[in-house]
């Protein structure tokens, strides 16, 4: 069974604020940073028991209303030189559709109920990576070799079946500037 608990619509979270989520046992604060991501910690600080959802937030940590130390919202801890530590928990932004709106009754296809995953960092390929067959693990490598690399093997492929042979399948979910580079770069050929 899942323990997971519904919070908030992610837009009822302020940015660089904070919910509080009233369980039997204790109070969690729930967090948006600056760049939306989202943390619970137990609302109590690690010193003497501040509501830290009504402190500070900046980059991934708060500052405790009360006296101002700092607290991670990524494991709990207080920075030094405090000493103290409160409970973190795992927090997930779930996407769902709306079930009165007429266009598709909260029915929502894979690319609009997963598009959230897109904005993640720690989900994105954020260097060139290569893998030379389908069995090989990938490896990162420097622009200069991946692009020389895809160079010499359009250009063999151009050359063996001509230019028809190359085509791209690009995403929706490119921004106008990645259209605008893939576009020169097809007709460039
Ligand atoms: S109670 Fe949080 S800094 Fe003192």
């Amino acid at each position: 069974m899942s323990n997971w608990v519904k919070v908030a619509p992610f837009n009822e979270i302020p940015k660089l604020g904070a919910r509080v989520v009233r369980t039997k046992t204790t109070d969690i604060g729930v967090f948006r940073t600056e760049d939306d991501r989202i943390f619970a910690v137990n609302n109590s600080c690690p010193h003497k028991g501040g509501p830290l959802s009504q402190g500070i937030v900046y980059g991934d940590k708060v500052a405790c209303p009360l006296h101002s130390w700092k607290i991670s919202l990524v494991d709990g801890k207080a920075e030094e030189p405090d000493v103290g530590q409160t409970a973190c928990f795992n927090t997930k932004i779930d996407v769902k559709g709306d079930p009165d709106h007429p266009a598709n009754f909260g029915r929502l296809c894979t690319k609009g109920s997963t598009l959230h995953l897109t904005a993640k960092l720690d989900n994105r390929l954020l260097y060139p990576e290569m893998r030379v067959t389908r069995e090989a693990p990938r490896k990162r490598v420097s622009w200069d070799e991946s692009l020389d690399y895809l160079t010499e093997k359009f250009a063999q492929t151009i050359e063996k079946y001509g230019s028809d042979s190359v085509a791209f399948y690009i995403s929706g979910q490119l921004l106008t500037e990645d259209y605008y580079v893939f576009n020169k770069l097809a007709k460039g050929h």
